[in-house]
C-alpha cells in the first residue's frame, strides 16, 4: 500500500480521429454508461438478447451475495453462438481462424471447416465416454487444435481446463488433480524461440504423479517422435480419421449457469485457484466487450497475440472474436524470433486491423527500435490493445507512434481471470490518457475504496472494487466456495468484489492501476504467486526455506528475486544457484525461474512464523520497512 501515491496522472489527452468515431459502436460512452448502471439488469438483458438462446431465461439476475447467477432458467451453449449459428449465414465460408506457426507453416479454417473439426472432435471425446460436467485438461501450445479441443468440450457440456504450455510438471499435475480430469490432451511438442518444448514428456511425468488420467490424446506438432503408451495414449490425427469422428454432433443445450471452463490462476497461497466460468454470462460478457472495445467488423482481421492458455486467450482469441463472427489470427512462438520484426511482418502479411498485446511485448519491441516496424506497411491497423500489467506512459506513446502511426487508439484493458471479460477499459471514441486504463466498461460499477470502505476522492490511491455483480464474473473457485468468499468478498462485505489491485482515479474519472495488494507477481504479464515459486524452490534438496518477491524490471514489469536459506552444511555456489533456478523451471515452468537468487542465513518472520515478504521487498528497494512492531503481530 506504500506505493499508493507515487503515480501522477498523465495530462495529455489523445482524441480519436473522425474515422474512428464514425465507425464506432459506442457514440456516447457517458450516456450509455449511466444507463447501464442505473438500469443494470435491463442493460444486461438487452445485451444477452443479442445472442441465441435455446430457451429464454426466466430471470436476469439471481443474487445471493456473494454468489450471483445470471440468466437463470435459460438454455444456451456458447459454441452454438460462437460457431453453429454462423454457418447458416454469410460467415459460413469466412475465415474463423488464421494460424501462423513459428516455422512459417500456415493453416486457415473457415467457420464451416472449424465447425466440422469441432463436431468431429466432440464425437471423439464422446467415444472416450466424456460427458456433460466431466473435466478435460488441455495442455497444448498456440495451435488451432487448442481452439478445436476447447470448443469440442464446450459443445458437449464438458468443462475444459487449459494449462498453459509454458507450465511444467508440478503445475500440470496440481491442475489435473484438482480438476480430477480423466482425459488429457497434449502435443508431442511446442515450438518456442527455435526450440522444442517436449510437452508429451512433461505430461508423462505429471501423470505419474496424477494417475487419475486414463486417456491421453496427442496432437502431432513437432513430429520429433515421442514415446506412446499403447494402453493410454492416442494420436489426435488418427482418432479424427476413424468413423467415430463423424462430422455432426449435437450441441448440448446447457443451462446458462452450467460450467464452461476452469482456468487456474495464482493467488496468495501455493494452491492455484480454479476459476470457474459458465456458458451464459461468460458468453454475454466476452461477446459485448470484444464488440464494443475492439469495434470488430466483419471485414476485420483481428489479432490477439496472447497465448490461449491464459484468460486473455480464452476470452479474446477464441470466444469473444468467434461470438462476433470475426476472423481471429493465432500466432505460435516467440514474438521476436527469428527476427525482431516477425510480428510487424505478420501484421502486414495478413492486413491485421486490430492488434492486442501486452506492455512487456511492446517494451521488447521498443528495445529493438522503431527501424523494425518501420520496414513494414502497418497501415491496415485501426485499433491497438494492451493487457496484463500497467503500461508506462512512455511505452504507450511509443506504441501509439511507431505501431499505430498516431491514428490508432490504444485500448488499455484492465481485467482478470476472475472477471472473464474487461472491467475497466477505454472504448475507441473515448479520449485517451497514456498510462490510464480508461473508465469502467458498460454495466461495471467500479470504484476505489479506502481502508474503511469509503470511496476515495480523485488522485487518492485505494483498493479497486466492483460494487455490482456482472454476467461474466467467475461463479466460484472450483470446489472451494469458502475460498471464493474469503478472497474476494470479505474485506468490504459480501456485495463488494475486491479485485486485488490498487488504483486511483483522476479528476476526469480515468482509472490508473498501480499494483497488487496480495502476493501475486506479474512477470511479463504472466500471473504468478510467490507461494508457488517458493514451493518450487524448496523442492531442491539443498534448500531449507525460501521467500520470493517481485522487483520492478524495465522490460518484464517485474522480475523475481528469491531469498534462499540452504540446509545446514551446504556450500553456497554459483552452480548451486543455477541448479535451483533450473529446478524451478522443471517443476513450475521456465516463466517462474527467479531472475536473482540471494543466499541468506535466515528470513524475517512474524511471531506466528509467517515470512515477511514486505520487509524483504522494502529492504531490496531501499524504502522504509514500515512499522515492524505491528507486522510482528500478524
Ligand atoms: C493485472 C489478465 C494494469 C492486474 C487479463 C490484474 C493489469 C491482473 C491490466 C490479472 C492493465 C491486467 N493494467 N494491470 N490493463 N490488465 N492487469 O488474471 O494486476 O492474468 O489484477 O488476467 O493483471 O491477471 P490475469
Amino acid at each position: 500500500m506504500d506505493t499508493f501515491d507515487t503515480l501522477t496522472s498523465e495530462k495529455e489527452l489523445f482524441s480519436p480521429s473522425k474515422e474512428i468515431i464514425k465507425n464506432s459502436y459506442i457514440e456516447d460512452y457517458d450516456k450509455l454508461y449511466q444507463y447501464s448502471i442505473n438500469e443494470n439488469e435491463k442493460f444486461w438483458d438487452e445485451t444477452a438478447r443479442q445472442l441465441d438462446w435455446f430457451k429464454h431465461y426466466d430471470k436476469v439476475l439471481d443474487y445471493n451475495p456473494p454468489f450471483a447467477k445470471w440468466f437463470t432458467g435459460g438454455k444456451i451453449n456458447i459454441v452454438h453462438n460462437a460457431l453453429d449459428r454462423h454457418i447458416h449465414t454469410f460467415r459460413k465460408n469466412k475465415l474463423a481462424i488464421i494460424w501462423e506457426g513459428e516455422d512459417g507453416k500456415e493453416r486457415t479454417y473457415t467457420y464451416f471447416a472449424l465447425y466440422r473439426q469441432v463436431n468431429k472432435f466432440a464425437n471423439v471425446l464422446k467415444s472416450f465416454g466424456v460427458k456433460k460436467g466431466d473435466r478435460v485438461t488441455i495442455y497444448l501450445p498456440n495451435i488451432p487444435e487448442i481452439a478445436i479441443c476447447m470448443l469440442a468440450c464446450a459443445k458437449i457440456g464438458a468443462i475444459h481446463s487449459v494449462v498453459y504450455a509454458g507450465f511444467s510438471v508440478d503445475a500440470l499435475k496440481d491442475r489435473i488433480l484438482d480438476a480430477k480430469s480423466k482425459i488429457l490432451i497434449t502435443s508431442d511438442g511446442a515450438y518456442r524461440g527455435g526450440k522444442i518444448i517436449e510437452l508429451k514428456k512433461i505430461a508423462d511425468e505429471a501423470i505419474k504423479k496424477a494417475p487419475v488420467v486414463q486417456t491421453v490424446i496427442v496432437v502431432k506438432r513437432t513430429e520429433h517422435g515421442v514415446s506412446m503408451d499403447s494402453s493410454r495414449d492416442f494420436y489426435y490425427d488418427e482418432l479424427m480419421k476413424l468413423p467415430i469422428a463423424s462430422s455432426y454432433c449435437k450441441t448440448e443445450e446447457t443451462d446458462a449457469e452450467d460450467p464452461l471452463f476452469i482456468l487456474y490462476t495464482s493467488g496468495t497461497t501455493g494452491q492455484p485457484k480454479g476459476i470457474l466460468h459458465v456458458h451464459g454470462g461468460y458468453a454475454v460478457g466476452t461477446y459485448i466487450s470484444s464488440k464494443y472495445v475492439f469495434d470488430i467488423k466483419d471485414s476485420d482481421t483481428y489479432w490477439c497475440a496472447a497465448d490461449p492458455g491464459w484468460i486473455t486467450g480464452h476470452s479474446y482469441i477464441i470466444y469473444g472474436p468467434l461470438l462476433n463472427g470475426a476472423t481471429s489470427l493465432m500466432v505460435e512462438g516467440a514474438p521476436f524470433y527469428p527476427y525482431p520484426d516477425r510480428w510487424w511482418k505478420i501484421i502486414e502479411k495478413h492486413g491485421v486491423n486490430i492488434f492486442y498485446t501486452s506492455p512487456t511485448a511492446v517494451r521488447g519491441a521498443m528495445r529493438y527500435g522503431e527501424a523494425w516496424p518501420n520496414r513494414h506497411n502497418l497501415s491496415s491497423l485501426r485499433i491497438l490493445g494492451s493487457v496484463g500489467e500497467p503500461i508506462n506512459p512512455e511505452v504507450w506513446k511509443w506504441y501509439y507512434k511507431h505501431i499505430g502511426k498516431e491514428h490508432c487508439p490504444i485500448m488499455d484493458t484492465w481485467w482478470q481471470t476472475e472477471s472473464g471479460a474487461f472491467l475497466i477499459t477505454p472504448v475507441p471514441t473515448m479520449p485517451l490518457k497514456p498510462g490510464s486504463c480508461g473508465k469502467p466498461f458498460l454495466g461495471i460499477d467500479a470504484d476505489i475504496f479506502d481502508e474503511n470502505g469509503n470511496s476515495c476522492e480523485s488522485e487518492k490511491g485505494g483498493y479497486l472494487v466492483i460494487k455490482k455483480p456482472w454476467p461474466s464474473m467467475m461463479r466460484t473457485i472450483y470446489n472451494d466456495d469458502k475460498r471464493y468468499e474469503e478472497t474476494y468478498f470479505s474485506k468490504f462485505g459480501k456485495n463488494i468484489y475486491l479485485a486485488g489491485d490498487t488504483a486511483k482515479r483522476d479528476i476526469d474519472g480515468y482509472f490508473y492501476v498501480m499494483g497488487r495488494i496480495d502476493d501475486v507477481i506479474k512477470v511479463s504479464g504472466y500471473r504468478l504467486g510467490t507461494a508457488e515459486i517458493e514451493s518450487a524452490i524448496i523442492t531442491h534438496a539443498a534448500v531449507a526455506e525460501s521467500a520470493a518477491i517481485g522487483k520492478p524490471h524495465e522490460l518484464k514489469g517485474n522480475s523475481i528475486k528469491a531469498f534462499v536459506v540452504l540446509k545446514p552444511g551446504i556450500e553456497k555456489s554459483d552452480s548451486l544457484m543455477e541448479d535451483i533456478r533450473n529446478n524451478v523451471g522443471t517443476h513450475l515452468g521456465p516463466i517462474a525461474k527467479p531472475d536473482e537468487i540471494e543466499f541468506v542465513d535466515s528470513l524475517p518472520k512474524t511471531r506466528s512464523g509467517k515470512i515477511m515478504r514486505r520487509v524483504l521487498k522494502a529492504r531490496e528497494m531501499g524504502i522504509s520497512e514500515g512499522d515492524l512492531s505491528t507486522i510482528e503481530e500478524d
